[in-house]
């Protein structure tokens, strides 16, 4: 998996969750260990009070007055050596009585056991710390009193619970995992919309699409119809920029016929020489604005794709209609399937000029093919015209080229052509045919959508 970049939403949830998760079991294992460990240590307490009570019960005395058991204690334990459970039984001037588990030399404290009331506390033993109880009760013949000891070490309440915490720690880990790893999906859950959200800015962006329109989460939907309505402003100033520039343009050329005429008028009297150059400056700028017209129309540059085949087809037959009366023929080859990435309106606009001119200076065919080139689609447009010397050709392609005057034309169409190749990463090139025979070949060639 991926890891989170630094400021992502992404980083900020897991820290969060770390922490929150983090102190949240710290919180579980602390409470739930010292609650064990009460319960534990209180069932202790419990069984030792119990024990002390049936030693005291089991308790006779034999005829000389020396305390002796009528039975072992019910609990074996009280019978190992170094078991950790005792008992210890004491009567002024007689010998003391104590349990096997004490060993010979064995002995508990009998400190706590001078009172009829039970009394405890944590007390040194034989092996190691115990928890020791003791009482006092008056014996039975009257004689001195009988003093009662039980001791358990403290260590076998230590293990219970020290069992209990691993088992605990374990367990909480267990579920430390589980719980980071649901988090971690759900997170990539919740988050799915934004992803998709970059990818729908990323299709307006291509041109696939004109908005991100309104599927989204309630949270989301605002940023949403902002970023829509901000895309509509911004396609509503550029419309009315061009519009703009069209007004403009045409009140420029207006202007500038009327110029170009008065000044056709005075070239033929004295100051006929400057006529002629105010004349070649008024051409020059009615090209500028032809070409700086057509460029604003083109507009920005759009994302797209166009379906070579399906687009081809009513562009040719347009172009045969416009040609009809010369009787050039015009012929489409059709290709393989191929999508190519660029605007339909920029991709018909290409290809029209392209056939505009072959239309124009073949003799009697013009020729439409196309193929896929590496990861480009390429339309060659043959014509049997008297072609265009080798030379020549690069120059063509400025605004307002032309080799021959005398055919109508404003020498814009292949500047046009390429400028709107060149926006896709295309191009356009003129070649020789390959059958060696008289024409051109004017060839487009188009990235492929991916
Ligand atoms: N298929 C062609 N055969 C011969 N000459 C061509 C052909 N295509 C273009 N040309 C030459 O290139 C010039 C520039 O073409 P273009 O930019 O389309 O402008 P226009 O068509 O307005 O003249 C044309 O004037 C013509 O001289
Ligand atoms: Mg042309």
């Amino acid at each position: 998996m991926r890891l989170p970049a630094r400021g992502s939403l992404r980083l900020r949830f897991l820290a969060g969750l770390l922490a929150w998760v983090g102190l949240g079991l710290l919180l579980v294992g602390l409470g739930a260990s010292r609650l064990f460990h009460a319960h534990v240590e209180a069932q202790f307490h419990d069984e030792l009070e119990v024990h002390l009570e049936e030693l005291a019960a089991l308790t006779r005395l034999d005829s000389e007055g020396r305390p002796v058991l009528e039975r072992p204690l019910s609990d074996p334990r009280y019978a190992i050596p170094g078991s950790g459970f005792y008992w210890q039984v004491e009567r002024h001037g007689r010998p003391p009585l104590r349990s096997p588990s004490l060993g010979p030399a064995g002995r508990l404290d009998p400190e706590l056991a001078h009172q009829p009331e039970i009394l405890h506390r944590l007390a040194p033993g034989p092996t190691g710390p115990t928890m020791t109880y003791g009482v006092m009760r008056k014996a039975a013949d009257g004689g001195p009193d009988l003093h009662f000891v039980i001791a358990t070490d403290r260590r076998h309440l230590d293990s219970v619970v020290g069992a209990f915490d691993a088992d605990l720690a374990r367990w909480l880990g267990l579920l430390a995992v589980v719980l980071l790893g649901s988090a971690l999906l759900l997170l990539a859950w919740t988050l799915k919309p934004l992803d998709r959200l970059a990818g729908a800015v990323a299709r307006v962006r291509s041109g696939a699409a004109r908005r991100v329109g309104a599927d989204w989460p309630a949270e989301i939907r605002p940023l949403a119809a902002e970023l829509d309505e901000a895309l509509a402003a911004s396609e509503a100033r550029v419309a009315r920029a061009r519009l703009e520039a069209g007004n403009l343009a045409h009140g420029l050329r207006t202007s500038l016929a009327i110029l170009a005429d008065e000044a056709e008028d005075l070239m033929r009297g004295p100051a006929g020489a400057s006529a002629a150059a105010v004349l070649g400056q008024c051409r020059t700028m009615a090209r500028q604005l032809d070409w700086h017209l057509a460029r604003a129309r083109a507009g920005a540059p759009r994302g797209g794709q166009t379906e070579v085949g399906a687009a081809i087809v009513p562009i040719v037959a347009a172009m045969a209609r416009l040609h009809g009366q010369r009787s050039v023929s015009f012929r489409l080859e059709p290709g393989p399937a191929a999508v190519a990435a660029i605007d339909t309106e920029d991709f018909a606009e290409i290809v029209s000029n392209l056939l505009d001119n072959a239309g124009k200076w073949a003799r009697a065919e013009v020729t439409t093919t196309w193929a896929l080139e590496g990861g480009a689609v390429a339309i060659a447009v043959t014509d049997d015209g008297p072609g265009i010397p080798p030379a020549a050709r690069e120059g063509l392609f400025a605004p307002g080229a032309r080799l021959d005057e005398q055919v109508p034309g404003h020498g814009l169409g292949l500047a046009i052509a390429q400028d709107l190749a060149l926006r896709v990463g295309g191009a356009v090139s003129l070649d020789d045919r390959a059958d060696g025979r008289s024409g051109l070949v004017a060839r487009v060639t188009l990235p492929v959508a991916a």
